[in-house]
């Protein structure tokens, strides 16, 4: 979590700091600050809250903010509350070094008792005040230079993060870290842009270096990039890459919100994901990744996927998806939980790991553990170049583009189609689909995207005029059943992250074992009840819940005609197989979780407490 940039070079840095800090806040906004160096000085601004509140102060100051180097930070609070003492840039007792962090110092307290018994000063309760008055200890004490001071202190470390440091008296030149947390470096004609994700920096380059764990840059105004090894100060070859990302990406254009960009974006992020896999009308598919490992998937005793949130439901529906196609057992765990209950694997072993971000801590420390006890790990990443990314065996990209609002969706019904793609080809390739559903399926998959666009096109009335009826209640509760489960669940999340009304997911049937006593005539039910699969036994459930004068929201096939009758509102859908039709049930949800926080004039895209990527424990 937190967003880190900074800047080297001869354009004035205000403008740049500031407005990358607008396009990282989904990475956290609890409070943020800027640092502008000029000859022997700086400016420095923190504020509680979010960046428009920072632009508010220092506007408010009057104040010319002039200067060829700066460095901003947004963050989500680990340790100390959110205000403005607790904000970044952290400043050492000597005022001569000015921090920003993304990450989380663990050996902070022993470092902070070793540095208080050595006459240092705190102001803030965060672990990146202990840095950087370590860094300012070491230097001193050992006459060192800046670069060695930070490589030195780093080896001290125990944790994850990113870091940019600047010292007052030599502004012409910045040091940046990396572990665990990222960090990306633009270059533009010896003009330097450091950021934790390189759309903060995009307008004015496309040439990034992502630095890799244990690796840091000395950055010298006019001069070339200096790689190290922070292990052994070792000189690296930097290797830059172009960035394929366009700035369309990364606005919200007509919509208020990015997230409703985003879900309405769906049809092409979907057709983006099959683009190139999914070959129609030969109906072949392939992904490199699953190609050139296609022996150890076919051969798998069982597949464990790990992932955390959202990613972890996209998992849940690869476990019906995988186990009905290939009959390969799947196990689905949260990264987070498999991390530390030293997990029985071996050598044969399939681990699968489902990230949007590429760099959730949980779930990256999942797979570096995974690699340890030599397991095989395929990654299933929306964003290129990740920690995630960069740390599997092989895998394949879901091709959604930035996805900015904190609550995911493009990138779910994309991660949904990847694991279609592997089900198949797997399933295909063990013989345990034969061809004529085969054949039917991949001719259906390529109808999605359309039927996606068709299904925003009808839901949305309807969504509308529901929200509007329940947008005030407390909670609310979602059923599926079998592959649309987890999609109870991804309804479920979606309402409570943005609107903050209590919401639960469960399989339909398991309402009577308990669940059934909170329906009343004020709770809100939403069924997915698809025509294929478990119809019947759904309807049974929806009369349960009318039984009790619940309010009853069901999701259903165009041509129903039976719960039609037996439901408070109807949302309409296009018919799929049942296989494919989590990639249809779940717009309505996120429509629904959408419009009813928009009624209730949440800040949808940044809800309170949460961040975008969780690169925290
Ligand atoms: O980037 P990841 O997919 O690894 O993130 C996992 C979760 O943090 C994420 O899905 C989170 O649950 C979202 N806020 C859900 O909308």
């Amino acid at each position: 979590m937190c967003g880190i940039i900074g800047y080297l070079g001869h354009k004035e840095a205000y403008p740049i700091i500031i407005n990358g800090l607008k396009k990282l806040e989904y990475r956290g906004y609890d409070s943020s600050g800027i640092a502008v160096f000029y000859k022997n000085g700086y400016n420095l601004y923190k504020t509680k809250g979010r960046v428009y509140e920072l632009e508010k102060k220092i506007s408010s100051c009057k104040k010319k903010i002039k200067g060829t180097t700066g460095i901003g930070h947004t963050r989500w609070a680990t340790h100390g509350i959110a205000d403005h003492i607790n904000a970044h840039p952290h400043v050492s007792n000597s005022n001569e070094l000015i921090i920003i962090h993304n990450g989380i110092i663990e050996n902070y307290y022993a470092i902070k008792i070793i540095l208080l018994k050595n006459g240092f000063t705190f102001k803030s309760q965060t672990d990146t005040e202990v840095l950087v008055n370590l860094i300012e200890y070491l230097k001193k004490e050992n006459k060192l230079s800046l670069e060695e001071a930070v490589r030195i202190s780093l080896n001290e470390i125990i944790g994850a993060y990113s870091i940019v440091v600047v010292e007052k008296s030599h502004p012409e030149t910045i040091i940046i870290a990396k572990l665990g947390s990222p960090l990306s470096l633009g270059i533009n004609n010896k003009e330097f842009f450091v950021a934790s994700d390189p759309i903060s920096f995009i307008n004015y380059t496309k040439s990034v270096l992502y630095l890799k764990d244990g690796e840091m840059a000395i950055l010298k105004k006019g001069k070339e990039l200096d790689l190290r090894k922070i292990i052994d100060n070792h000189r690296l070859n930097p290797i830059v890459k172009k960035l394929k990302i366009n700035l369309k990406e990364i606005e919200k254009g007509e919509y208020k919100y990015f997230m409703l960009k985003e879900i309405y974006e769906q049809p092409k992020t979907i057709l983006d994901t099959l683009r190139g896999r999914l070959l129609i009308p030969e109906k072949i598919i392939c992904i490199n990744g699953v190609e050139f490992n296609k022996d150890i998937f076919i051969h798998a005793k069982c597949i464990t996927i790990v992932a955390c949130g959202t990613s972890w439901h996209a998992g849940l529906i690869g476990e019906y998806l995988l186990e009905e196609l290939t009959r390969i057992p799947v196990e689905v765990e949260y990264a987070s939980e498999f991390r530390y209950r030293n997990p029985i694997l071996g050598k044969n072993d399939v681990i699968i790991v489902i990230s949007q971000s590429g760099e959730t801590a949980d779930t990256l420390a999942a797979l570096k553990l995974a690699k340890k006890k030599g397991a095989f790990v395929f990654g299933i990443c929306n964003v290129v170049g990740s920690s995630i990314a960069r740390n599997v065996d092989a895998g394949a990209y879901t091709h959604a583009g930035p996805e900015i609002g904190v609550a995911s969706t493009k990138a779910f019904t994309a991660q949904i189609t990847v694991l279609i793609l592997l089900s198949l080809i797997i399933g295909k390739n063990r013989s345990t689909i034969n061809n004529n559903r085969y054949k039917f399926l991949c001719k259906e998959l390529g109808l999605i995207p359309e039927k996606v666009d068709y299904t925003l096109k009808i839901v949305d009335s309807i969504i509308r005029k529901i929200s509007q009826i329940y947008y005030n209640v407390n909670n609310f509760l979602y059923l599926g059943r079998g592959i649309n489960f987890p999609v109870a669940l991804e309804g479920a999340l979606k309402l409570k992250e943005i609107s903050y009304i209590h919401a639960e997911g469960y399989p339909a049937a398991e309402m009577k074992h308990g669940p059934i006593a909170l329906v009343d005539e004020n709770m809100p039910v939403v069924f997915v009840a698809i025509k294929e699969g478990f119809y019947n036994k759904i309807v049974a459930n929806i009369q349960e819940i009318k039984a009790r004068k619940g309010k009853v929201i069901v999701i259903i096939n165009e041509d129903d005609t039976q719960v039609n009758m037996l439901a408070d509102h109807v949302i309409k859908i296009p018919s799929t197989p049942e296989i494919l039709s989590p990639l249809l049930t779940v717009i309505p949800l996120q429509l629904l979780a959408y419009q009813i926080a928009y009624i209730r004039g949440e800040n949808i895209d940044q809800p309170r407490n949460l961040a975008k990527s969780v690169t925290v424990e």
